[in-house]
């Protein structure tokens, strides 16, 4: 056992999910990626990420909640190796070891960050388990070695992402917004959405995230957010899943201000104008059948933080 009555017994964070008010996207660049311009907001479904002193060398994972099965529960979960990284860089020398506990409610491939969020919170978690003291800087980068969305999953708020969507300042954003979302029976994978994506016509336009929608953050105006709102990656998740155009209709005939897909999908995120549009469009949505669940949440919220 490598605890002492110095060291925390343990560490329990909170991250949140993302949705992307806009994705732009760029061709397949020589490293496999796409260049991105995005902006992430961070909405209020929440996973808890708990770490517990392991013997040295033990990196371990147990996950809860209802989509549980999909989640790798080995070396291969992205929060082991979030722990491993940041023992192998930042722990030289000591006797670490880490079993993380993961209680999941943001979707599994679900284009919210789920995995992302998780080793967000197991590099913060293990970091403040393990005494590590690093900067916000040093996280964010372990972060970006991990994932694309995981230094976003850090910061959380709304912020704006360029190179793969890792390099990430906070945006000016006045408000709270409402949004409803509608979670899919079915999975899409991420590498998928975008090898469709180029096989598609390129989009048009520069690849930067439209100066309306920023404006419409800094003005907090969510009828200037709706028209703004965009995603590259839409057609491409459509065309792999075209039940999800159907889904997208019905928030629009229902009294959503606007509705989209969530990154690479399959998850739409609809945003309204107040918290009681929001709770009577999810029932509304609810009552289709055409989605898993749905869920009314705010946004922005931050990013992973260390619960008490
Ligand atoms: O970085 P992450 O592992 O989350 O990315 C998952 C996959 O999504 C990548 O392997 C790549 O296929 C695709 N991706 C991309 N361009 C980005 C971000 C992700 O092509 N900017």
């Amino acid at each position: 056992m490598a605890s002492t009555l110095l060291e925390a017994a343990e560490v329990r964070v909170r991250v949140p999910g993302k949705i992307n008010l806009a994705l732009k996207s760029g061709p397949r660049q020589p490293d496999g990626y796409h260049r991105l311009a995005t902006v992430f907001q961070a909405v209020s479904i929440f996973d808890e990420v708990e770490a517990d002193w392991a013997g040295p060398g033990k990196f371990s994972v147990a996950v809860f909640g209802g989509q549980a099965h999909q989640v790798p529960a080995g070396e291969d979960n992205i929060a082991v190796r979030a722990a491993m990284l940041l023992a192998r860089i930042h722990g030289a020398g000591r006797d670490l070891g880490v079993e993380l506990t993961i209680r999941k409610q943001i979707p599994v491939a679900g284009g919210m960050a789920g995995g992302s969020a998780d080793a967000a919170a197991a590099l913060l978690a293990c970091s403040v388990l393990w005494d590590l003291d690093l900067s916000p800087e040093e996280l964010l980068d372990l972060g970006a070695q991990l994932g694309a969305d995981v230094p976003f999953c850090l910061m959380g708020g709304t912020a704006l992402g360029t190179g793969r969507g890792d390099q990430v300042v906070p945006v000016l954003s006045r408000g709270s917004y409402h949004w409803v979302l509608a979670f899919s029976e079915a999975e899409l994978s991420t590498p998928k959405v975008f090898a469709e994506f180029d096989t598609m016509p390129p989009p048009e336009g520069p690849l930067q995230v439209p100066r309306e929608l920023l404006n419409a953050l800094v003005g907090g105006d969510v009828m200037a957010l709706g028209r703004a709102l965009v995603n590259d990656l839409q057609p491409a998740a459509i065309s792999l899943r075209p039940e999800l155009a159907d889904l997208l209709g019905v928030g629009a005939e229902r009294g959503a201000v606007a509705g989209l897909i969530s990154g690479s999908g399959p998850t739409v995120a609809f945003l309204t104008d107040s918290e009681a549009a929001a709770v009577e469009l999810s029932l509304q949505i609810g009552q289709t059948g055409l989605c898993r669940e749905v869920q009314a949440v705010v946004g922005p919220v931050p990013g992973a933080r260390l619960l008490a």
